[in-house]
């Protein structure tokens, strides 16, 4: 009964219905928006993916299920980030009709390509910091993921809801999402079966890497969860959804410029046009 609540705070919040993925595909961004989009998205997944001192700390307090679950989705990981890199240099490439990323498997060059696009468009709002190329939005969810080095049995706790909240995200809303403005469009004119694009037929689906994620870090939770640590659980998946929804809301105000308002707002003038 106790991780149905989880569950539900977490189906509830605005994270979880986010719409930026739905203005990426309505505002069809340019190759540097999509780059800067990419670069924020790719820096973010990437502090997601260390377990850290978490599997660890579990086996320590005498959550060895819990610990077994939670280092199952880490080993998972790997490889995500060279596959994450090289579907982000397809979708440059193909968006802009020229070879910007000549080699889509050389992870470094695309992430360079994917800061200097984030560096030109977004360079210039304060805060941001030219060397990573990271926004406060960007650097407060990272910074979520870096409690995982602490161990204290509070911080367990609080990390068990950031990892039910972020596997949720990912499976229901993240993966999703991508799939929708990044294959469904029909903008870039990819499928899913395409080589490049295997990050997402990874991640994707009842199959992907997300859906057996998602159902570890139930099943973690759930083991452990009872009203002397619910409030930190619960702190722990909130922390994680507000910080990721305030990067959402960055990127979609600064590069999508909010589309949906927009779409709307051209389709209500075009009505308004005599015929
Ligand atoms: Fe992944
Ligand atoms: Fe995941």
């Amino acid at each position: 009964m106790l991780v149905k609540d989880i569950v539900t705070g977490i189906t509830s919040h605005r994270c979880y219905t986010h719409p930026v993925f739905d203005h990426w595909a309505q505002n069809a961004p340019s190759t540097e928006v999509i780059g800067a989009l990419f670069h924020h998205i790719r820096r973010f997944c990437d502090s997601t993916r260390p377990g850290l001192n978490l599997p660890i700390g579990l086996q320590k307090i005498g959550l060895s299920q819990g610990s077994e679950l939670l280092q199952e989705i880490v080993e998972s990981e790997e490889d995500h980030g060279p596959q994450l890199a090289t579907m982000a240099g397809h979708i440059l490439n193909r968006s802009c009709g020229r070879t910007l990323c000549p080699d889509l498997y050389d992870q470094t060059a695309v992430e360079a390509k994917l800061q200097e696009y984030s560096d030109r468009v977004l360079g210039s709002l304060p805060g941001y910091d030219h060397r990573t190329g990271l926004m406060p939005q960007t650097r407060n969810a990272i910074a979520v993921f870096e409690r995982r080095r602490d161990t204290d049995i509070d911080s367990i706790y609080r990390n068990l809801g950031t990892t039910l909240a972020l596997e949720m995200i990912s499976n229901r809303h993240l993966i999703p999402g991508e799939k929708r403005c990044l294959i469904d469009s029909g903008l870039y004119g990819t499928s899913i079966d395409e080589p490049e694009m295997h990050y997402l037929k990874e991640h994707f689906g009842e199959t992907g890497a997300e859906a057996m994620h998602e159902q570890n870090a139930v099943d973690a939770v759930g083991s452990i969860l009872d009203d002397s640590n619910k409030a930190l659980v619960k702190q722990g998946a909130d922390d994680f959804l507000n910080t990721l929804s305030s990067l959402w809301d960055l990127l979609d105000a600064a590069l999508l410029q909010s589309g949906q308002e927009r779409a709307v707002a051209a389709a209500t003038f075009q009505a308004k046009q005599p015929a």
